[in-house]
């Protein structure tokens, strides 16, 4: 029987988002039903509220997310009603030419839900990258579920499904940051902290955080940064240049998704370093450089997708460091929330008083 649940969806470009009843159909093969417990807000929901990902309105919002698994679909062995979960956007299909050469952190055929959830008159929902966790309840794939110890808060187990794995894995897997690196981080909301955190736990030894935001740069401080840099007032390239003794960052992390502050990182990273774009741009956004620089200054330019995380592989890992104290993801939640509190908890993501504020059901 499909099931009537209230969620956040965001019915058309800029407009305010608004709680609705949906539809959720019952778990076909390869799917699962999951009650949430918890979904934080990241600024990719904001991207799609105004029409910065795509026009498929109305939009599900939400997938930052832990819960139970409800119920599941035929064949489906992986995860079983009872089960505490991480909901991921990377359920790799085994099959594809990324996976089967063995990197299946690039797969090219990631598994979603195969029926639609709707709105009461049967209009057809876009869950956001997949999942669509601002609901009691939401339908995925199976392999969209990462089990993990259920001793963690879901609150902040949560925050691995997105913001939190795309910062810490930009730093740890694409940025390969490892024992004695300088890394700079450019803007530190959710993602850039968390891109923080991650330096930190590989042992990066100079951690430079860039914001324009004071009180970011604050937080980033505790989450692991050896120095700051408020680059509203100082050039950002310039000041990391001069905290590594005039050459640049080994590794710097875009997390803001912007021309201007990817060409920071480029300028501001060492001869034969790397950047890391995790930041999203929006589809009218060009980049120009002069491509001898692209070409002399060597080393690699990245961009990362969800910090070329293996969910199975990364998100029980990172729990189990969390529950032992040595990563300390509770750090992101700023403030809990309500499921109508999304629109006010743009506003503050928006003006910058939140690194992450979660929607608790
Ligand atoms: N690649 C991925 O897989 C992935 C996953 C999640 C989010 N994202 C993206 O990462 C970006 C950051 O997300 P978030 O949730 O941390 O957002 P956020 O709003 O919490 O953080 C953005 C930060 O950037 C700072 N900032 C803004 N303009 C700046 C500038 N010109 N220079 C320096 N700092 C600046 C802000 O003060 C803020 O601290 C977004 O574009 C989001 O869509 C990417
Ligand atoms: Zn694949
Ligand atoms: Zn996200």
């Amino acid at each position: 029987m499909a099931q009537q649940v209230k969620a956040v969806i965001a019915r058309a470009k800029g407009a305010p988002v608004e709680v609705t009843t949906i539809v959720v159909p019952d778990p076909g093969p390869g799917e699962a039903v999951v009650r949430i417990q918890a979904c934080g807000v990241c600024h990719t929901d904001l991207h799609y509220r105004e029409g910065g990902i795509n026009d498929e309105f109305p939009f599900l919002l939400g997938h930052e997310a832990a819960g139970i698994v409800e119920s599941v679909g035929e064949g489906v062995t992986e995860v079983e009603p009872g089960d505490f979960v991480v909901l991921n956007w990377r359920a790799v299909c085994g099959q594809c030419r990324a996976c089967k050469r063995g990197r299946p952190q690039y797969c090219f055929n990631t598994h979603n839900a195969k029926q639609k959830m709707t709105l009461l008159d049967g209009t057809e929902l876009s869950p956001a990258l997949g999942i669509g966790a601002f609901a009691e309840k939401t339908l995925v794939a199976a392999g969209q579920c990462t089990k993990v110890d259920p001793a963690a808060e879901p609150a902040v187990a949560g925050l691995l499904g997105c913001g939190v794995m795309a910062g810490l894995g930009a730093a740890i897997n694409t940025g390969g940051v490892g024992r004695g690196d300088s890394v700079a981080v450019i803007g530190c909301g959710g993602v850039g902290g968390a891109a923080v955190m991650g330096s930190r736990l590989a042992g990066a030894s100079k951690i430079i955080a860039v914001d324009i935001d004071d009180r970011k740069l604050e937080t980033a401080r505790t989450l692991g940064a050896t120095h700051t840099v408020n680059s509203r007032t100082t050039d950002p390239v310039e000041a990391i240049r001069e905290l590594t003794g005039g050459n640049g960052a080994d590794v710097v992390v875009e997390a803001v998704g912007r021309p201007e502050t990817y060409k920071q990182a480029f300028y501001a990273r060492d001869l034969a370093g790397t950047v890391v774009l995790v930041g999203v741009p929006t589809p009218e956004m060009t980049l120009e450089l002069p491509l001898l620089d692209v070409f002399g200054r060597g080393g690699a330019l990245k961009s990362s997708w969800y910090g070329d995380c293996l969910p199975s592989r990364d998100f029980p890992m990172l729990i189990d460091l969390y529950l032992q104290g040595r990563l300390d993801l509770g750090a992101f939640v700023t403030e809990t929330i309500e499921l109508d509190g999304v629109e006010q908890a743009f506003e503050r993501m928006h003006h910058g008083d939140v690194l992450r504020s979660v929607v608790i059901l």
